[in-house]
């Protein structure tokens, strides 16, 4: 007997879901990145209960078509590349074709989306991956995303999302690198209805840098440029030996405007600041790597 078997596209979903949606900060990169794909120059973000009961993320960008809107949630569908050429050159953050399907195989997901052309908006229900409902509705030009439910029909997920507090921390974190990365978007984020995020279009990094931290912190930023062209490129800035921080979580690094969080980037800020800072002291630090795309 055969033993061999083709799985369900939703079971496949979910098992792809456990590379793309670790936890309620994941969800939100993967929404607040395809806002930014979309063109949004306003990004809302309101989250209830650290993610855990709702995510909800409207941009003013492009929207999409009814069609497009229900393909949107299907795996390796994607409005981003269509030939392995253009992995060479992805001038966007998304390109997978993966985070839709997979966040809406592991919760229940709301899109009302309305592109300029149409008369009337879109709105789709999809619950751990299947499709509840299409129906007309009510909005301007651009996209809402609302996620409830994270985890429900995976209970040992569920079981591994951490504190309120720390879910927080991480979706916090994501919201500040976005809105660093994109000084020319306006961010607003709301936790349990209070804001804790408001941003209007900035001129530059520094600016949107003064607008989240203040004005005390931008007295210490340094300026880097550097690296070589074809290499990698660095910019952003570095905090002076005298701004001393116990943690790591004011350094935001960006490997071609996307978010990373990584060691060895880290090590080499620290490095640099051997012989200023003690030991057990960290520097705040927005750094931009540029490397070419890779070649296919
Ligand atoms: N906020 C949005 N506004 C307009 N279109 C959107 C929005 N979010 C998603 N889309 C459309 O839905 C498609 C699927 O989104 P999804 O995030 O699943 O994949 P992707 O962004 O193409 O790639 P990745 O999986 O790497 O994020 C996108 O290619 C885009 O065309
Ligand atoms: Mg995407």
């Amino acid at each position: 007997m055969n033993k061999i078997k083709v799985l369900s596209d939703n079971l496949a979903n979910q098992i792809a879901a456990g590379e793309v949606v670790e936890r309620p900060a994941s969800v939100i990169k993967e929404l607040v990145e395809n806002a930014i794909d979309a063109g949004g120059t306003r990004i809302q973000i309101d989250i209830e209960l650290g993610g855990r009961r709702l995510m909800r993320i409207s941009d003013d960008g492009e929207g999409m078509s009814r069609d497009d809107a229900i393909l949107a949630f299907e795996r390796h569908a994607t409005s981003k590349i269509k030939t392995l050429e253009d992995l060479g050159r992805i001038g966007t953050l998304g390109f997978r074709g993966e985070a839709l399907a997979s966040i809406a195989s592991v919760a229940k997901v709301e899109l009302i989306t309305k592109t300029k052309d149409d008369q009337v908006a879109t709105r789709v229900n999809i619950e751990g991956g299947k499709l509840i409902d299409v129906k007309d509705a009510a909005r301007d030009t651009g996209t809402t995303i609302t996620v409830r439910d994270l985890f429900f029909n995976t209970p040992a997920r569920r079981k591994f999302m951490r504190s309120e507090a720390t879910e927080n921390y991480h979706l916090t974190g994501i919201a500040t690198h976005y809105a660093l990365a994109h000084p020319e978007i306006a961010f607003t984020m709301t936790n349990n209805g209070r804001e804790v995020l408001r941003v209007s279009p900035a001129k530059d990094l520094r600016e949107r840098a003064f607008q989240i931290f203040g004005p005390g912190l931008l007295d210490s930023l340094l300026p880097v440029s550097g690296g070589r062209e074809y290499v990698a490129k660095v910019t952003g800035f570095v905090s002076a030996p005298r701004e001393r921080r116990t943690t790591r979580d004011a350094q935001y690094f960006f490997v071609n405007n996307r978010f990373v969080r990584d060691k060895t980037i880290a090590g080499g800020l620290l490095e640099g600041y051997r012989s200023v800072l003690p030991h057990g002291v960290y520097p705040v630090a927005f750094l931009f790597l540029e490397l070419p795309g890779p070649k296919i």
